[in-house]
C-alpha cells in the first residue's frame, strides 16, 4: 500500500462513520480495453484484479457488506463471444479465490436468475457460497443475471402466494414484508453507490434498496478503480449530510 493510501485509510477510520454496505457498478471494462486497442474480454479480464483490490479494500476500512453488480439480466443481449467470456472468467475468478475469501473471513452470496448460468458456471457459483459459508467479517453480494425489476416481480409473486395461501393478510404488507422477499433480505441497505466509468445511471441496479443511498461517479473505468479510490469514495461519503427527509442536525 502507498504512503498516500495508508494515510486515507488511517483518515476514514478515525472519523469513524465508514459507510456499513457499499455496493458498487462495476462498468467501463470495454472502453478500458478500446483504449488499448484489445477486445472487450481483455478489459473484463483485467477488471478481477480490481474486484480482488475492492474486497480487500472493504476488509481494511471495515465495511460490512459489499454488494457487486457483475453481470446483468440485460448483459445476456451481448455477443455470444463476450457473454462467454464472462462466464468462463466467473468460473476462474471462483476457482482461482474461493479459498482466499474463505481464509479472509468473506462470505460469498450469489443473486440472480442463477437458471440461465451454464452448467459449469452454476456449479462454481454454488461452490464459492458453499465454501465461504462460514465467513462472518465481510458479506460479498455478487450480482449475476440480475435485474433489480426481476427481483421485484420475483418478490411480489413471493407475496401473492402468501397471501393466496394465508400466511400473510394484505393488509400486513409492508416495506419489511417487501425487503424480507428480496434477494438481499437480511442486508443493510446500501449506503453508498459507486458507479465507475462516469456513467449516471443505475442500470436497473437494486432499484428499491438504493432509496436512500449516497450516489458517487468515479470517472475511472473499473480495470483501473483500486482501494485507493474505495477509500477517496469513503472519504466523500463522510463529508456527505445524509437528510433522510429530514432537517439536518
Ligand atoms: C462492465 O464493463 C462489465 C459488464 C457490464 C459485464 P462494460 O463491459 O459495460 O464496459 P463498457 O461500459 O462497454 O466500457
Ligand atoms: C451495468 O453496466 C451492468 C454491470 C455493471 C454488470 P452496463 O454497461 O451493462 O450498463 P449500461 O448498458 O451502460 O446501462
Ligand atoms: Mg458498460
Amino acid at each position: 500500500m502507498t504512503e498516500p493510501q495508508s494515510a486515507l485509510l488511517a483518515r476514514i477510520r478515525v472519523h469513524g462513520a465508514v459507510p456499513r454496505h457499499i455496493a458498487i457498478i462495476m462498468d467501463g471494462n470495454g472502453r478500458w480495453a478500446r483504449e488499448r486497442h484489445m477486445p472487450r474480454a481483455f478489459g473484463h479480464r483485467s477488471g478481477m484484479k480490481a474486484v480482488r483490490e475492492v474486497v480487500e479494500g472493504a476488509l481494511e476500512a471495515g465495511v460490512e457488506w459489499l454488494s457487486l453488480f457483475a453481470f446483468s439480466q440485460e448483459n445476456w443481449q451481448r455477443p455470444e463471444t463476450e457473454v462467454s467470456a464472462l462466464m468462463s472468467l466467473l468460473e476462474e475468478y471462483i476457482a482461482r479465490e474461493a479459498a482466499e475469501l474463505a481464509q479472509q473471513g468473506v462470505r460469498v452470496f450469489v443473486h440472480g436468475d442463477l437458471s440461465r448460468l451454464s452448467p459449469p458456471a452454476a456449479n462454481a457459483v454454488k461452490r464459492v457460497v458453499d465454501e465461504t459459508a462460514t465467513g462472518t467479517k465481510l458479506g460479498l453480494n455478487l450480482f449475476i443475471s440480475y435485474g433489480g425489476r426481476a427481483e421485484l416481480v420475483r418478490a411480489t409473486r413471493q407475496l401473492a402466494a402468501d397471501v393466496l395461501a394465508g400466511r400473510l393478510g394484505v393488509d400486513a404488507i409492508n416495506e419489511e414484508e417487501i425487503s424480507a422477499r428480496l434477494y438481499t433480505a437480511g442486508c443493510p441497505d446500501p449506503d453508498l453507490l459507486i458507479r465507475t466509468s462516469g456513467e449516471q445511471r443505475l442500470s436497473n441496479f437494486l432499484l428499491w434498496q438504493v432509496a436512500y443511498a449516497e450516489l458517487y461517479i468515479s470517472s475511472l473505468f473499473w480495470p483501473d478503480f483500486d482501494r485507493g479510490a474505495l477509500y477517496e469514495a469513503i472519504a466523500d461519503f463522510q463529508r456527505r449530510d445524509r437528510r433522510f427527509g429530514k432537517v439536518s442536525t
